[in-house]
């Protein structure tokens, strides 16, 4: 559906006038005085069928939602219709990045020609100190020219005047970045006295900069600020020089910074990218998996695509990189990106990759090598952090990497991560298991798990109560997240029985999905924080796909869901049988043997 019928659809008129117009709506046509012209007898009224309004007094006009918008808050077309998509709950900035992308050629341009400017800086006399600071670090004026690597200078000319001379818009050069309007209105240049980094996309073109302090002042980097062309957490740094190598090899290395990557390259290590800084964004990992090996084509028979992660030295040990790793975990285990194996290199031979690769690129290379799958690096790392020698110090680790574990997709890999957690923590893994359970209030003495009255059925709270640790709600979650952001998927789900889902959180949303129609509908009446949730599912960056597979995928989702209720179900009745005699115990069976046929319903996929 085209955005604009879209949020037309899906926008309430009455409710968005009644916003600035006090509407009589005891009749069918709600009435009120005309927000355009002043009047006293109201001859504004809204047709909420045709989604129409118009006044019939002097104003003599009329329109939809979008144009009620544009004259009532002077808003242009497109901004009318972004506002009233919010409102509504559609997500403008995916369907923008469809057909009616903004035109950036002219920020691209503008951003060739400072990099021209920069680079011309460093060769002239103004950039002979930084020409000495760079090749102590390894980089002559080859190498800079090759890699984008250029001067703002500190004195009187600006690239602003510059800019001008070439004709180049200061409207322009303030979109893209390059330029800031002072409080006198005059124009000053976003980067002084700085080193410049062109930053450039998979297509090669310059995108933005990032400018490296030359005195030690703060920050260190400035970056070009988010702009149409440019936005940090979903650009990869150096995917212009790696793009080919990723995909020939299916395997890309992230560093974290801009020089670690012009080391790299310069050393012949060709598949190397930079996350810039922060740990790597669900949109990174997507832009990684259109390039390394997940796709299939290309002829790499469907090889697995592989990212080796690169820590900083400093950073390999804090808590806030074992944080980013955990995000990034929770990106690849809540059932996307399958695809895509994440490994963790540890540095070595030197602070960051760059001074590792060029104090002895082999070391580095190696170091590559030994790279060990992202999960295993995170219970290792965990492992230290807690003293294993107290019980509480094991309980309190094998409740760390738990729910990490539980999400693990793959029943194999699951079973080999509680393996090595054991093993770390030196107890055997049944008593792992049973240290898992117990913080979260789970008391394994019988009867006590459940204390409902015995023959009845098991009920949900019962199943929540049980699950509640499991952290099984990654699988709960995507499948909420496509059928939020996909109104095709509806039919797909909306037949499910809201049970299957175990976490309350999610149950409610589904209740909800069920019976509404649209998204800004659903968050209605749902508490703020489930509307935060709803938003935050409704804007989860889904991979690239098709129709076809994500039918797919909402199907499996379904099945798997019912599959663990049947599952779960079954095990709390027999637990239960074994505490009673007699006719309880012959009730309970027969529905047990029920809830059995379901199962095996679900698992043989008969109907
Ligand atoms: P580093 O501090 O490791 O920088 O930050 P670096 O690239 O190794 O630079 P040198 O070797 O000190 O010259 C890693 C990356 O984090 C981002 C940059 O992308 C940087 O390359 N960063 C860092 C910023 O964006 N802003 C900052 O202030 C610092
Ligand atoms: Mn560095």
């Amino acid at each position: 559906m085209a955005l604009v019928d879209d949020v037309k659809s899906r926008s309430d008129i009455v409710q968005v006038v009644s916003d600035y117009v006090d509407l009589d709506a005891s009749s069918r046509q709600p009435k009120g005085l005309c927000p355009f012209h002043s009047e006293r007898t109201p001859s504004f009224v809204l047709d909420p069928e045709s989604g129409s309004w118009r006044c019939f007094g002097s104003c003599a006009d009329g329109g939809d939602v979008i144009s009620f918008m544009m004259k009532r808050e002077n808003m242009s077309f497109v901004e009318a219709l972004e506002h009233l998509a919010n409102r509504a709950g559609i997500k403008v900035e995916e369907r923008k990045n469809e057909p009616r992308k903004k035109p950036i050629t002219g920020l691209i341009e503008a951003n060739e020609i400072a990099a021209e400017y920069f680079i011309s800086r460093l060769k002239a006399p103004v950039g002979e100190k930084t020409r000495n600071y760079l090749s102590d670090r390894g980089i002559d004026t080859d190498a800079s020219v090759r890699r984008g690597v250029g001067l703002a200078p500190d004195g009187m000319e600006t690239l602003a005047g510059h800019l001008r001379t070439k004709n180049v818009q200061a409207k322009t050069a303030r979109d893209a970045g390059l330029i800031a309007r002072n409080e006198d209105g005059s124009w000053r240049d976003m980067f002084r006295g700085r080193l410049t980094i062109e930053i450039r996309d998979s297509r090669d073109r310059i995108i933005g900069f990032g400018a490296r302090t030359l005195d030690g002042s703060e920050p260190k980097y400035l970056n070009t600020p988010q702009t149409d062309a440019f936005e940090k957490s979903s650009v990869l740094y150096g995917l212009n020089w790696a793009a080919d190598s990723i995909r020939d090899s299916n395997e890309a290395i992230v560093v974290e910074g801009y020089m670690d990557v012009i080391a790299a390259h310069e050393h012949g290590f060709t598949n190397v990218v930079a996350s810039m800084g922060t740990a790597v964004t669900g949109r990174q990992l997507d832009l990684l998996a259109r390039h390394a090996g997940s796709t299939g084509s290309g002829g790499s028979g469907g090889k697995t695509g592989s990212i080796v992660l690169c820590l900083d030295s400093d950073a390999a040990g804090e808590a806030a990189t074992m944080r980013a790793l955990e995000g990034v975990t929770a990106e690849l285990s809540a059932g996307r990106r399958r695809g895509i194996e994440v490994k963790v290199a540890r540095p070595d031979g030197g602070k960051d990759p760059d001074e590792a690769i060029r104090s002895d690129p082999d070391k580095w290379r190696m170091s590559l090598n030994k790279a060990v799958p992202l999960l295993e690096y995170l219970i290792i790392a965990k492992s230290k952090l807690y003293n294993l020698e107290s019980g509480q110090g094991i309980a309190d680790f094998a409740n760390d990497v738990a729910p990490l574990i539980y999400n693990v997709p793959n029943d194999y890999d699951r079973d080999r991560h509680w393996a090595r957690t054991a093993s770390l923590a030196g107890v055997s893994e049944q008593r792992l298991k049973t240290i898992v359970d117990r913080p979260r209030g789970r008391s394994r003495r019988p009867g006590s798990r459940f204390g409902n009255r015995p023959g009845s059925s098991i009920s949900s709270a019962q199943i929540g109560a049980a699950l509640e640790s499991s952290a099984g709600d990654a699988l709960e979650e995507h499948l909420l997240a496509l059928i939020l952001q996909l109104d095709d998927l509806r039919e797909y789900a909306v037949a499910m029985p809201a049970e299957f889902f175990h976490h309350s959180d999610n149950r409610a949303l589904f209740t909800a999905w069920q019976s509404s129609s649209t998204l800004g509908g659903l968050s209605e009446g749902l508490g703020i924080d489930l509307t935060e949730k709803v938003h935050r599912l409704a804007e989860r960056v889904l991979p690239p796909s098709n129709q076809a597979r994500h039918v797919e995928d909402v199907t499996q989702c379904v099945k798997r869901m019912r599959e663990r209720h049947f599952r779960l179900i079954k095990e709390l009745e027999s637990e239960q049988l074994k505490q009673l005699g007699g006719d309880e115990a012959k009730e309970l069976l027969e529905h047990s043997l029920l809830s059995n046929e379901n199962l095996r319903r679900v698992m043989t996929g008969r109907p």
